[in-house]
């Protein structure tokens, strides 16, 4: 069966405080069939991680350096993270493509540092509004999805997440039509980089850009939709649990 994932990506907010946000989620979703996760800050991890043992809900971090250790100030290897206990890591966001001047080939290079550590790589990929408005989107993302997903016989426990850029934070999304062409079109090329029974059929393509629990249930009917990336939305369980909700009813 297709795996289902709902993922929230807090980005550099929360504090101590933020952690009783977790509690509702893990009440609500223990019968859940589809996957709970949350990506927090650096320092909320561990934390997070002793606040949601024996639940269905598990923490993420938010990037990974790609090598296991060495002379980096200042950055986390995938090592680390899986040594806490964090289950998923998302790399190549459009903010640290954007800020970090992160290139395909980092991007990859993470993603791979995550899986030899025995961590899911949450790959994002997604064109801006000027690739959109040139009609360069479906191009721009296959480049992104070719060279950023690392390069293992099979995709295993690899998850993508499609970002259109200019829907991130804004309120704005692409309409069905869009999200159910972008999500076929990286079907097609994670078939064509990982075939097999258990290969690209089977990785997980997550939608993501202003979800809410008002546009969930129509983004998530789409085909190829196997869950979502919830920013904003994912910081108050009052937003996030009906997200949640409504991906396990889809
Ligand atoms: P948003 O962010 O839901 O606030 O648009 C999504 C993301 O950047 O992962």
């Amino acid at each position: 069966m297709q795996i289902r994932l709902i993922a929230g990506n807090w980005k550099m907010n929360g504090t101590s405080d933020s952690l009783r946000e977790i509690t509702p989620v893990i009440e609500a979703t223990m019968e859940f069939h589809s996957a709970v996760l949350i990506c927090t800050p650096f320092t909320l991890i561990d934390r997070a991680i002793t606040h949601v043992r024996g639940s269905r809900v598990t923490i993420g971090a938010q990037d990974c350096h790609p090598e296991a250790k060495g002379p980096h100030t200042g950055d986390v290897s995938a090592q680390m993270l899986a040594e806490i206990g964090a289950t998923h890591v998302i790399t190549g966001h459009s903010e640290r493509r954007q800020h970090h001047r992160e290139t395909n080939a980092l991007v990859r290079d993470k993603a791979t540092s995550a899986l030899d550590a025995g961590l899911v790589p949450i790959v994002c990929v997604g064109e801006t509004q000027r690739d959109r408005d040139a009609g360069k989107a479906l191009d721009i993302v296959s480049g992104q999805v070719r060279e950023s997903l690392p390069d293992v016989p099979q995709s295993g426990s690899v998850v993508v997440a499609y970002e259109p850029v200019w829907a991130i934070g804004t309120g704005r999304t692409p309409s069905l039509g869009d999200i159910a062409e972008m999500h076929a079109h990286i079907r097609r090329l994670l078939v064509e980089k990982f075939p097999g029974s258990r290969g690209g059929r089977q990785t997980p393509i997550l939608y993501g850009g202003s979800v809410t629990a008002n546009n969930a249930a129509e983004i998530f009917s789409a085909a190829n939709v196997d869950g979502g990336l919830v920013g904003g939305a994912s910081l108050r369980a009052r937003d996030f649990l009906p997200i949640c909700r409504i991906l396990e009813q889809a």
